[in-house]
């Protein structure tokens, strides 16, 4: 078995130049196939409420319902480095909910660690406080989801000289807050680099080049089982939607041309058990069947 990932591991991930892996999963089979496969931290994303639940945006998750996905994760989970992602409206408020919130996905979830989106003073004071407590925090910069109407729409983040200066300020504070890694999402690769070589902490990027310490995909693009848009920055390495189309056009034949189930796949009596019940039939009230 892989020895267990720890926010200490990506650190010395980070000093030694190795690639940190990171995706997402939302539930049991899939955590476990991608702990197999070796992948160094599974985040449990808000995407869910879109690839998962069918929402437009990330905004609907609930965290109850991100606790239900959370520990279906972790049951699946051996070595990998569990993440489970603040909603929407689950930390925005005041600390106090923050921090209880936060401590549900530890307590009830077994998640290793939490991530939130931005670098607001309340976040930075959140993030302070929830690694005091011994609660490891991933920050999120860049486009951020939750604040899609914020930012007016799926865009690129940091392509003005000023802007990329205020993500790098952004990443700092997250990172002396107490922030182990930085999630930077739709930003340009140059700005990226800037900022994973100043920051001592990991960055995982996400349509943020390749000079990020580390990458994050949403598994549903990269295996193309979520088919209602394709970002720029997702590479498919698997036809998922396809396949699973074709099969369940072959089951569905199949089924109609009683080809499935054969005899392989299907439970049989004993001859004597077989004439033996027909006996018992044929003496009984019941009525004899088939009727035609
Ligand atoms: O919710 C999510 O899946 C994410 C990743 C894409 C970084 O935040």
């Amino acid at each position: 078995m892989k020895k267990a990932v720890s926010t200490h591991t990506l650190q010395k991930y980070k000093q030694s130049g190795r690639k940190i892996v990171a995706l997402t999963a939302y539930d049991y089979s899939t955590a476990k196939m991608l702990d197999q496969a070796g992948v160094d931290v599974i985040l449990v994303g808000d995407s869910l409420a879109m690839v998962a639940l069918g929402h437009k945006t990330t905004h609907a998750v609930t965290v109850e319902e991100m606790l239900h996905h959370t520990r279906a994760v972790t049951r699946g989970v051996e070595s990998s480095l569990v993440v489970a992602d603040l909603p929407f409206m689950s930390y925005q408020v005041d600390l106090t909910q923050a921090i209880t919130n936060a401590g549900r996905f530890i307590k009830e979830a077994e998640a290793q660690a939490v991530k939130l989106e931005g670098a607001t003073e309340l976040n930075l004071e959140i993030v302070t406080r929830l690694v005091g407590m011994g609660i490891p925090v991933m920050g999120h910069l860049g486009f951020t989801p939750q604040s899609i109407h914020g930012l007016g729409g799926t865009r690129v983040q940091g392509k003005k000289a000023e802007e990329a200066v205020k993500l790098m300020h952004d990443a700092m504070a997250l990172q002396d807050a107490g922030a182990f890694s930085v999630v930077l999402e739709m930003v340009p690769a140059f700005v990226a680099k800037l900022i994973s070589e100043r920051l001592t902490v990991p960055t995982i990027g996400i349509g943020a080049g390749n000079n990020c310490d580390g990458q994050i995909l949403v598994t549903d693009d990269l295996l193309g089982k979520y088919t209602d848009f394709q970002p720029r920055f997702v590479r498919r390495y698997a036809e998922w939607a396809q396949e699973a189309h074709e099969a369940v056009t072959n089951y569905a034949n199949d089924v109609m041309s009683q080809n499935f189930p054969n005899e392989a796949e299907s439970f049989s009596l004993v001859k004597s058990e077989e004439e033996e019940l027909l006996e018992l039939l044929q003496a009984s009230t019941l009525p004899t069947w088939p009727s035609n």
